[in-house]
């Protein structure tokens, strides 16, 4: 099972704007991924689903991590790395069962120039402690408010190509 989670609960974000389209692209291909946004996490997660505690709202987001062999994770540049919430939520699952000997996809973005650069690299070495199996291809795209059209998809050549390179690659991951 593939699980899209995108890496912030900013209502409105471009990176679930992102995490739909590679939803989109992967149904195309005959590709049934679930979508996990952050946004989902319980108003109180840090309090209910820390350190040993475990709220039924949670368990329900633990439940699709535990059945998830393959993440593909994106998640927008805050401060000069990945957002805080997405460290969090890695933390309250289930450890070490959730992630180890799994796979995944990074996908950074930003609004700025760098394409989350930096905390692609350091979620990369979060993966690499935890045992996910990192796809040597990582994404980064900067400037995502000029990607989208209208309806939402990416439409440059260039981050299209490289989007689905990086798509092609993890299926057969
Ligand atoms: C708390 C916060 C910090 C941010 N820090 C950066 C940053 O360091 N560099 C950058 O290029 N954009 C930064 N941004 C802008 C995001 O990259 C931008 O909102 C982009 O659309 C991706 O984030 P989103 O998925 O929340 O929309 C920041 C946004 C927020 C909300």
């Amino acid at each position: 099972m593939i699980t899209i989670i995108s890496g912030t609960n900013r209502e409105g974000s471009n990176t679930l704007k992102l995490a739909q389209y590679y939803e989109r692209q992967l149904s195309a291909k005959g590709y049934d991924a679930g979508l996990l946004p952050l946004t989902l996490l319980p108003d109180n997660f840090i309090s209910s689903d820390l350190y040993g505690n475990r709220s039924e709202e949670f368990q329900i987001l633990q439940d699709t991590i535990t059945q998830t062999s393959k993440f593909i994770f994106i998640f927008p540049e805050y401060n000069g790395g990945f957002p805080g919430i997405l460290k969090t939520f890695v933390d309250a699952c289930k450890f070490p069962d959730s992630f180890y000997g799994k796979k995944a996809a990074l996908v950074g973005l930003s609004s700025g120039k760098y394409g989350n650069v930096r905390g692609v690299e350091h979620f990369t070495g979060i993966c690499h402690y935890i045992n996910l199996h990192v796809l040597p291809l990582r994404i980064h795209i900067p400037a995502i408010h000029n990607e989208f059209d209208e309806e939402g998809n990416l439409f440059k050549e260039e981050t299209k190509k490289f989007t689905e390179q990086q798509i092609e690659q993890f299926i057969s991951f």
